[in-house]
């Protein structure tokens, strides 16, 4: 579902974006702009500045821009959709909703009826912690080391030992039972009729980004089977598609995640201080949640169980996110199995050492592939460096995996030379040939490297924003169909658009793209900026090598694809070329 354009911009325009981020950012006026603290990423002095002349906001630091509906989707976390009724509902403009379908209409009331039903039972599992009958529960987590704030800030609760004391509650407050059910916190029995899922457990509430309640876990308080019982899946609870802990672990703008097992583990990390602690629930890791993580941090640290199954699960976990490109180390706790027992015997210091001292992820599984050979065993010996040299071959680049010879020969005490020649051998009975084989790639394809063609159609429009007077001397050098790159082809043509018009706009082209990558693509181009360009000289010649590039290539182009029965085409080739010469010789001044 969508709105019109025009909507859009109206909403766009009657929100003045220095009035909106005024309310998540301090900002002061420096001329024609006004600054702040980056609200994206962690910085002393301000370097996030707000236009109000263009209606963005930029920060120099780590490059993040946009129109204020960027600003929501990154700030907030929403999607398009989300931030658009949001900022209509600051300006008072009415949304209307024709455009949604009746099954979407549906699928939406349920969803929200389903999210406050939610929020009802986490307050209620709260307020029974809280109370005389909850003592147990609450004494659980106390005996567990939690104090009151943590306990509150994780919203944990304690379900009661009746079979349906929530259900009698929810059907007070006036939901069907057929809604109830659909929450995954009630089930019906022919036999019983209506019971609540979780009795006499400690509860902990599961949170989207966004820190709405989606889910529940239970655990027993001592032993007992299962040890954590889970929602099922419901309209607003997908598993691979959540993290314990990210809605805290988001906002903390530190470099790394780290990424554990359970519940338990989280909130203890988070109550020592290490609050970017997330964990995927009750389930395994997948590649979504990979995916997921990919968009908030750059680097992992696994902190799982140092047994036999939390070391299997982070051999599973490492190729997944270096799949997307995420870098990954491995924390070791030995002699305790988990972050929560590490802690409390200790202590927080101790922790922030081992985080320091994490293992890159490539050492780590090569000395869990050692552990299945004897070193002792020249046969068994040699196997090992045969795995070790097929997992080399996984290194592209020539000098890091020439770096991993090195210090896997260091390591384990073989001759550099002949590990080396080992992983030759090694490479060409795999392939036939001595070239490395590709990795292989997992979820997302690594993104196109944005090669310098691509680089110079992004620059040009960057620029003609930048610095509008250049329009009417670059104009008839370089046209829209000189973008070869489609998306930027479509920028280009709105921008020029604009420009004839003399109505530069560049935040309302944002909110023409409603794909959220795209539109982060557009706002990140329009504020790439020229910054680090210093002299005039430098913006000139950068400028004019920049034209030249994006014509030669578009000749080429034009020349790959052109019809050979095109006679016109070829003319207007021909043309284009000689004129590319004269290009050559020709200064385009910045004044
Ligand atoms: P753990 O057994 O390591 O639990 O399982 P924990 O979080 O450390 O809890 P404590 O410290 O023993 O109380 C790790 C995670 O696996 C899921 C839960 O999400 C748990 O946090 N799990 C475990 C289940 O879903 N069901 C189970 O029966 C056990
Ligand atoms: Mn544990």
């Amino acid at each position: 579902m969508h709105y019109p354009e025009e909507l859009i911009e109206e909403i766009r325009v009657s929100n003045n974006i220095v009035d909106v981020i005024s309310g998540y950012v301090k900002l002061k006026r420096k001329g024609n702009s006004y600054f702040g603290l980056c609200p994206f990423h962690n910085e002393k002095s301000p370097s996030f500045s707000v236009s109000p002349q263009k209606q963005m906001y930029y920060c120099f630091g780590c490059h993040a821009g946009g129109n204020v509906i960027t600003f929501l989707m990154e700030y907030e976390h929403f999607t398009f959709l989300e931030a658009l009724q949001e900022l209509a509902g600051r300006s008072g403009i009415k949304l209307p909703n024709p455009e949604y379908s009746k099954e979407e209409r549906i699928k939406a009331d349920k969803k929200s009826a389903v999210l406050e039903i939610n929020k009802l039972a986490a307050n209620y599992f709260y307020s029974m912690l809280k109370s005389d009958s909850g003592k147990v529960g609450f004494e659980y987590l106390k005996k567990r080391q939690l104090t009151d704030e943590t306990i509150r800030h994780f919203g944990l609760g304690y379900s009661l030992q009746y079979r349906d004391d929530l259900y009698r509650y929810l059907k007070q407050k006036g939901y069907a039972d057929e809604l109830l059910k659909e929450s995954g916190l009630i089930s019906y029995n022919e036999k019983y009729g209506a019971s609540d899922k979780f009795w006499n457990r400690v509860i902990f509430p599961i949170m989207n980004v966004n820190s709405k309640v989606i889910g529940f876990g239970g655990r027993v308080m001592g032993e007992g089977e299962p040890k954590y019982l889970n929602s099922p899946e419901t309209i607003c609870f997908d598993k691979s598609r959540n993290l314990y802990g990210l809605n805290f672990a988001r906002t903390t703008r530190k470099q790394y995640m780290l990424l554990c097992e359970g519940y338990m583990d989280v909130i203890s990390m988070h109550q020592a201080g290490f609050t970017n602690a997330v964990a995927s629930l009750g389930t395994a890791f997948t590649e979504r949640h990979a995916a997921l993580l990919k968009r908030y941090t750059r680097e992992i640290i696994l902190v799982y169980d140092s047994d036999d199954a939390g070391t299997n699960a982070a051999l599973r976990a490492i190729p997944m996110l270096r799949g997307v490109d995420i870098s990954v180390r491995v924390l070791r706790m030995e002699p305790y199995k988990d972050p929560d027992e590490f802690i409390k015997n200790l202590g927080a210091d101790e922790f922030q050492k081992r985080i320091d001292d994490a293992k890159n992820s490539f050492l780590f599984e090569i000395e869990m592939l050692q552990k299945q050979y004897s070193m002792d065993d020249p046969e068994s010996k040699t196997r090992f460096f045969r795995e070790a040299a097929i997992k080399l071959l996984d290194f592209r680049e020539e000098l890091e995996r020439e770096n991993y010879i090195q210090k896997l020969a260091s390591i384990y005490k073989i001759e550099p030379a002949q590990l080396k020649s080992l992983v030759k051998s090694v490479s060409i009975t795999l392939s036939g040939s001595p070239a490395p084989r590709q990795p292989k790639s997992t979820v997302q394809k690594k993104e196109k490297e944005e090669s310098g063609i691509i680089l110079s159609q992004k620059l040009f429009l960057t620029w003609l924003i930048e610095q509008p007077s250049l329009y009417n001397k670059v104009k008839s050098l370089i046209t829209p169909k000189d973008f070869t790159e489609d998306f930027f082809r479509r920028v280009a043509e709105m921008l020029y658009e604009q420009l004839d018009d003399n109505k530069l706009n560049p935040a309302a082209i944002i909110s023409c793209f409603t794909d959220e990558e795209e539109q982060r693509k557009v706002a990140g181009m329009f504020n790439a900026s020229l910054g680090q360009i210093e002299t005039n000289d430098e913006k000139e010649k950068a400028l004019n090598d920049t034209i030249y590039r994006l014509k030669e290539n578009s000749i080429k182009y034009a020349s790959e694809h052109l019809d050979s029965t095109d006679l016109k085409g070829l003319q207007e080739l021909v043309k284009e070329r000689k004129n590319l010469q004269s290009l050559k010789q020709m200064h385009i001044f910045i004044d």
